[in-house]
């Protein structure tokens, strides 16, 4: 039988070794890359789950195919439960055997190959870290890899989307630390009153409702680092807890008196130049020389054009496959439209814009008329809007956007956020500064 089988899958674009028992065949396991194992459920000594659980347990990417006898459905929907791929019940024709076979052979390639692009993805960090070729983006790595060693805090400045997440995740990445927690906190997504007992913690008893102690993101972070998204929005008196923390590395839950330590690396990253807060005393001066000892700067996408092709690629590349679309390039028109417009949502909203396109196209090569029609008319839109209002500041510029978009979409927040490739609490804030409501 084992002889007539060995025959049968020779037939089929892989290699064949054949295992006279179930030690025979933990010994090849144990030496070779095995795709699928095809085994007998019931045999002397050890049977075919037996084989089963030790070809998983040395390779979960190794898939099994029982061959199972009369009366023996039981087992087959065990086998199943344990992980094997399929069962053939005896008899079967030598067809059927190498269709089960094959398409065991395809889903374990599948399988692999996504793991290998999984592990890839992991070995190079999130995603492929910070993509670009301009000077800008060249030395924002540079200083990641300088910064990294340090277990100083970091400052990561830059306009929304332009990828200050992704700089304090290689950060991370590239530290002693990259084993440990990664903790990411947006400061302006928590209401002010929770989020110091957030970041600190609190003892039971310390308010109203405070039933436990429950450790706050310090501890949760302890040995890794703590990233504070958008710092710029920190309350003061967080401001003051912050400093303290950074000084000498203790601080309090909150209703307790006990002072604690945590072994924790600070990143800040702000969408809001601090030192005109610091101007405009929102933002505690001391702190910020603090923070900004070490800062990387990710300059807004505008000022580094050069960056949007190479970017636009990558999204493209990234997205591609995941929406099973054939598009491998852009059109010199098409990429004329994405290099020319401002992206006041910097890699985010060209992100966006690459997923639109490529939802929208079928063929291999993304043309203008994918490209969103606000892409195609801003320049119009821009002059228009000058004309008629002659904003005096980028900041009325922004005002002005924002309010025309919102009219465009009847209020809606989310629809505008989309369009302008920020985030909701994003648009919210700007909303509120620029009095909009
Ligand atoms: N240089 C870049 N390389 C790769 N991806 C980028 C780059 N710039 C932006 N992105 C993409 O844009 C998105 C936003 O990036 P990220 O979250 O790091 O921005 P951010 O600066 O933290 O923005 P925000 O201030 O709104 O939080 C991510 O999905 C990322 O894939
Ligand atoms: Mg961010």
């Amino acid at each position: 039988m084992r002889t007539l089988l060995a025959e049968v899958l020779a037939t089929l674009d892989a290699t064949v070794l054949a295992a006279r028992n179930a030690a025979v065949a933990s010994d090849i396991l144990e030496r070779e890359d095995v795709t699928v194992v095809l085994t007998d459920l019931r045999m002397p000594h050890a049977d075919g789950l037996r084989v089963l659980r030790y070809a998983k347990q040395r390779s979960a990417l190794t898939e099994v195919v029982l061959l199972t006898g009369h009366g023996t459905v039981e087992s087959a929907v065990e086998a199943l439960k344990s992980g094997a791929y399929d069962y053939l019940r005896k008899p079967f024709e030598p067809d059927d055997l190498r269709r089960t076979i094959e398409r065991a052979l395809q889903y374990a390639q599948l399988n692999r190959e996504n793991h290998e692009l999984r592990e890839s993805h992991r070995t190079h960090g999130e995603d492929d870290g910070l993509i670009g070729k301009s000077p800008a983006i060249d030395s924002a790595r540079e200083l990641v890899k300088a910064f990294a060693g340090y277990d100083c805090a970091v400052l990561v400045t830059g306009e929304s989307g332009t990828g200050k997440e992704i700089v304090s995740r290689m950060i991370h990445a590239n530290s002693r630390r990259r084993d440990k927690a990664f903790v990411a906190i947006n400061c302006a997504a928590i209401p002010d009153n929770l989020i110091e007992s957030e970041l600190f913690g609190y003892q039971a008893g310390a308010f109203t409702g405070a039933g436990r102690s429950k450790p706050g993101l310090f501890e949760v972070a302890d040995g890794g680092t703590l990233c504070l998204d958008e710092i710029n929005n920190a309350p003061a008196s967080l401001q003051a807890k912050l400093l303290r923390v950074l000084q000498d590395g203790s601080f309090f839950r909150m209703g307790s008196t006990e002072p604690r330590r945590a072994d924790v690396r600070l990143l800040a990253a702000t969408n809001r130049p601090l030192p005109e807060l610091v101007s405009s005393g929102q933002f505690r001066m001391d702190l910020y020389y603090r923070l900004k000892v070490l800062e990387i700067h990710l300059p807004p996408l505008r000022e580094r054009r050069g960056d949007i092709p190479v970017l636009a690629s990558y999204f493209l590349a990234k997205h591609a496959t995941r929406l099973a679309k054939a598009a491998r390039g852009f059109s010199t028109r098409a990429l004329t439209a994405l290099v020319r417009h401002d992206w006041p949502g910097n890699g985010r909203e060209l992100e966006n814009v690459v997923q639109r396109m490529l939802i929208l196209s079928p063929g291999e090569i993304l043309d203008v008329d994918s490209v969103p029609s606000e892409l195609l008319e801003e320049k119009e839109v821009r002059v228009h809007n000058l004309e008629h209002a002659s904003p005096q500041s980028l900041e009325e510029v922004e005002a002005h956007f924002i309010a025309k978009t919102l009219r465009e979409h009847h209020g809606n927040r989310a629809a505008t956020a989309d369009v302008l490739g920020i985030d909701k609490s994003t648009l919210w804030r700007k909303i509120k500064r620029h009095k909009l409501e």
